[in-house]
């Protein structure tokens, strides 16, 4: 056939028809269920939605492996990303710092740490927790609005002797939109003020249950400058990873988000990337966002270079041919020519986007001159 409707591409990808909809609303075409669209846009819906798209004749396409829907048997259990999220001044980046500071494996390489806006720890038993290391709320909005689902735990910092505030109350807003479980870290309990039981019961009032109290959520007691607890918290995330049983498949070619971009001027546009599923490898062909590239070189969270990185490995990408936002979602293709269609793709289809935005500012404008 020389074109498909909504509901038969669905189909083929084993994906729900309202969620083609929402894809294609955000690539901004508007369709219904029964909608006929054209190979162009099934094509893109299909590696939107993280499946590999092939064309059997001009006009057609078919749908692959359902890759999004990895087989039993091909996954294995994958690290956690965990976000920190919480009040201004409670201790988020003190906490992160001490967090990182855990890593055995950094020790060992001489302890050189580098920001790339993620990390990774490796505690003593040799399992790993990943954590975003971006300002928490902008990047966890920006990644959400742009539909990325990056973080498995957040751990919610309260301070104990400051409790619940605004910030506190919008992070937990935050994670319960997205879904995401959280583990409560009261901080700065070395304070002599400082009151664990008073911030529970306020946790209570925004329907935070705790163990304590009990309910369900984890909450550990610490001090991110007297480096307290930083174990317990880091087993408390371990157990709720261990609940929600990630996996992916290592084993396909790469897909994820990119956490943090920038144009450096010695390195060209460098993107902070977390590998959700398949494994990154040099000489890979991307497409993040509106942008593509082949990677030239990946460098991990301690500025060493590596050939691959697997599911929830945070790594550095260079040899973009451009800067992708953070949130966007990249996926390795099997052709330089298939990642710069794709890419040029999106960019017009931005600037329509963005077009249409501006046509429609000017008509407000016009309607409020009347
Ligand atoms: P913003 O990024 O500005 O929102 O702040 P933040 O949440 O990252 O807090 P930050 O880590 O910058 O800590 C704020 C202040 O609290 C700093 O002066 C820290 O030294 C102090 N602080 C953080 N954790 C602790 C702690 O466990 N105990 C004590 N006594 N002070 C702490
Ligand atoms: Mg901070």
């Amino acid at each position: 056939p020389e074109t498909i409707t909504v509901q038969e591409l669905a189909a083929r990808m084993s994906e729900r028809g309202a969620d083609v909809i929402k894809t294609l609303m955000r690539m901004g075409v508007m369709a219904t269920i029964n909608q006929v669209i054209d190979p162009d846009t099934a094509e893109l819906v299909v590696t939107e939605m993280g499946h590999r798209p092939k064309r059997v004749a001009e006009g057609d396409v078919e749908i692959g492996l359902a890759d999004t829907t990895d087989a039993e048997g091909t996954q294995i259990a994958r690290p956690p990303v965990v976000t920190i999220m919480g009040h201004v001044d409670h201790g988020k980046t003190s906490l992160l710092d001490a967090l990182r500071a855990t890593d055995v494996a950094a020790h060992e390489a001489g302890g050189i740490t580098q920001h790339i806006g993620a990390y990774q720890v490796t505690l003593p038993s040799g399992q790993k927790i990943t954590f975003l290391d971006t300002p928490g709320h902008e990047a966890f909005t920006a990644m959400r609005a742009r539909g990325a689902k990056v973080t498995d735990i957040v751990v919610l910092v309260v301070a104990g002797d400051d409790g619940v505030m605004p910030q506190t109350k919008e992070a937990i807003a935050h994670a319960k939109a997205a879904g995401v479980p959280i583990i409560v870290a009261i901080n700065k309990m070395d304070k002599p003020g400082a009151d664990a039981s008073r911030v529970q019961n306020e946790l209570l009032r925004e329907e935070i249950q705790v163990e304590q109290l009990g309910g369900d959520v984890q909450s550990i007691e610490v001090s991110a400058t007297k480096r307290m607890n930083l174990d317990k918290l880091e087993e408390a995330i371990l157990l709720q990873a261990e609940v929600l049983e990630l996996r992916a498949n290592p084993d396909r070619l790469a897909d994820g988000v990119v956490v943090e971009a920038k144009l450096d001027p010695g390195r060209g546009s460098v993107a902070t990337v977390l590998v959700q599923r398949g494994t990154l490898k040099v000489g890979d062909v991307l497409v993040a966002g509106a942008v593509w590239g082949r990677v030239r070189r990946l460098v991990d969270d301690r500025g060493q270079a590596v050939e691959s990185a697997g599911p929830a490995f945070p790594v550095e990408i260079l040899g973009l041919a451009g800067t992708p936002q953070a949130g966007d979602e990249f996926h390795v293709v099997d052709s330089e020519a298939r990642a710069r269609e794709i890419a040029d793709f999106r960019a017009r289809r931005d600037r329509q986007a963005e077009l249409a935005r501006s046509a429609g500012g000017r008509g407000t404008l016009e309607e409020m001159m009347k």
